[in-house]
């Protein structure tokens, strides 16, 4: 059986922020595509870069930063695209151009509204400035999966004659089969007569829950690069997920004819985990692969067979993904250097000082907790160490509230050292710390959303609360999070992390 190399492309910082909900910052995309180098992908589309000054700062700032995979840049096509993705991925060790322009008759009819010879032009020209800027060039035909299939050969073979050498057959609103999928990929693979100079991406939506399905179809056909995103976030249902395409080309080797991936799988869990906090969207509990009931049994009868032979229910190990079964870690006995320990293994190297005030709120954890799981100093550590730089810290918040009271928040904040206290009456607690936060650091903002959830089992769980809050003078809507085993502090970090962040637009 020939062993052959399927590309993982990921897309999550692109189309995955494309997702309703999902917006990040530029910290939080550099630490996202760190991951994804150590995960092993080949490819980070880091963002679009003419899309936004935000976007082409991050995607700037990725192609400085993160070594390993190509760094690409998304870009319609036309001049102006190009050159500003062609500068965003300028610094980049190894760089993609990304260009795109839709081929069906619905794009190119009603929105473009081109004549399909000027589309043709279009893409020529988008590929032939792209390969000024970088020899890796990708042309994508949006929508081809609803194209007429000689037309995408005809545009296909000029882009490969014009430098692209990655062809990209996206299934733009996820509405093919795999079957219909498979036959497209071969038709193109036997029509266009250059073909052997490019590689055939797949880039599937989910609008019918058939993205996973239809990228595999595609690699049995001959397709060398899966576009995908963690935890299949993407536009409307998503895209196909990157955990999804590599665990079944991994599992189910024997039938994907020894296709394989340099995808480190152990470092899946650990991804989709970083990706869900960062952009807010949580994971449905039976999501393949990384949701929290995938390695879950149930049924009596099926934890019987489990204890007696693991292969009966399971098809994967959950340490393939890099989940610890082994949950409980630490409590009050527990001493630092075993603290220590256990957030190296969970990825997370402290200096010296670092480890003295995490130690301090772990003893401090410990008295209000029993049993302390490694979410608990996940919990921990991320939200003394916030990623993007924290311009107000929380130091006191005390809040009266009962049934004939008006509630009532003081809070004290620090900013460089200095102190601020005030207070503020509200409908509930939670609207009067909201109040306070505001009147102290005179950042306004409008709560779109507010999400509450125990991140560990029993009573003393720590609370996570994940915000979104519209900043008007900012036109942009952050979220924040926050945890503490008690809940209404949990909620003041949330609005302060989302007001910290929005300050630095400020
Ligand atoms: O879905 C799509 O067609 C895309 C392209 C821009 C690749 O995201
Ligand atoms: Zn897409």
């Amino acid at each position: 059986m020939s062993e052959r190399k399927i590309l993982i492309f990921d897309t999550t910082l692109r189309d995955g922020e494309q997702s309703p909900g999902a917006s990040l910052h530029t910290q939080e995309k550099l630490l996202i595509a760190h991951q994804l180098a150590t995960l092993g992908v080949d490819v980070i589309e880091a963002g679009f870069a003419a899309a936004s000054p935000g976007d082409f700062d991050a995607i700037n700032q990725v192609a400085k930063e993160v070594k390993g995979p190509v760094i690409a840049s998304l870009a319609r096509a036309t001049k102006r695209d190009v050159e500003k993705a062609g500068e965003a991925i300028a610094p980049a060790e190894r760089k993609r151009l990304h260009t795109f322009i839709a081929t069906s008759p619905v794009h190119v009819e009603k929105k473009l509204r081109m004549n399909y010879d000027a589309v043709i032009d279009a893409a020529v020209n988008a590929v032939k400035l792209a390969r000024n800027y970088t020899d890796d060039v990708e042309f994508s035909a949006e929508d081809a999966t609803r194209s007429d299939w000689d037309y995408l050969c005809n545009i296909c073979e000029k882009v490969i004659n014009a430098g692209a050498t990655t062809i990209n057959i996206p299934d733009t609103v996820g509405y093919t089969t795999p079957q219909e999928y498979y036959e497209l990929i071969t038709y193109l693979k036997n029509k266009i007569p250059n073909i052997d100079k490019a590689i055939i991406s797949v880039h599937c939506h989910n609008d019918l829950g058939m993205a996973t399905a239809n990228s595999l179809s595609a690699v049995l056909a001959g397709a060398g690069q899966v576009e995908c995103t963690i935890n299949g976030l993407g536009e409307r249902a998503g895209n196909a997920s990157l955990e999804e395409v590599v665990m079944a080309l991994k599992t189910r080797a024997d039938f994907y004819k020894g296709c394989y991936t340099d995808i480190n799988t152990k470092e899946i869990y650990k991804t989709s985990r970083l990706v869900s906090k960062l952009t807010g969207l949580h994971i449905q509990r039976n999501k393949a692969i990384v949701g929290e009931n995938a390695f879950a049994h149930e049924a009596g009868i099926h934890q019987d067979g489990v204890i007696k032979e693991k292969s009966t229910y399971e098809i994967m190990k959950p340490q393939d993904v890099g989940i610890d079964v082994s949950r409980l870690v630490l409590g009050k006995h527990s001493g630092k250097h075993g603290l220590d320990k256990r957030l190296k293994e969970l990825g997370y190297n402290l200096d010296k000082d670092q480890i003295n005030s995490v130690f301090e709120q772990f003893k401090t954890l410990c008295d209000k907790k029993k049993e302390i799981y490694d979410e608990d100093l996940r919990a921990l550590v991320e939200d003394k160490f916030k990623i993007v730089p924290q311009i107000y810290e929380l130091v006191s918040l005390q809040v009266v509230s009962g049934t004939n009271t008006s509630p009532t928040a003081t809070i004290k904040l620090t900013k460089n050292g200095e102190i601020f206290e005030d207070a503020a009456l509200g409908d509930g607690p939670v609207d009067a710390t909201y109040k306070a936060l505001e009147r102290l650091t005179y950042v306004k903002g409008k709560l779109k959303s507010y999400d509450i959830k125990a991140i560990t089992e029993g009573k003393d769980a720590i609370g996570e609360v994940i915000v979104k809050v519209y900043f008007e003078d900012i036109d942009k809507t952050i979220l924040g999070r926050g945890s503490a085993t008690d809940i209404v502090e949990a909620s003041a970090k949330a609005y302060l992390d989302a007001i910290n962040k929005a300050l630095m637009y400020m």
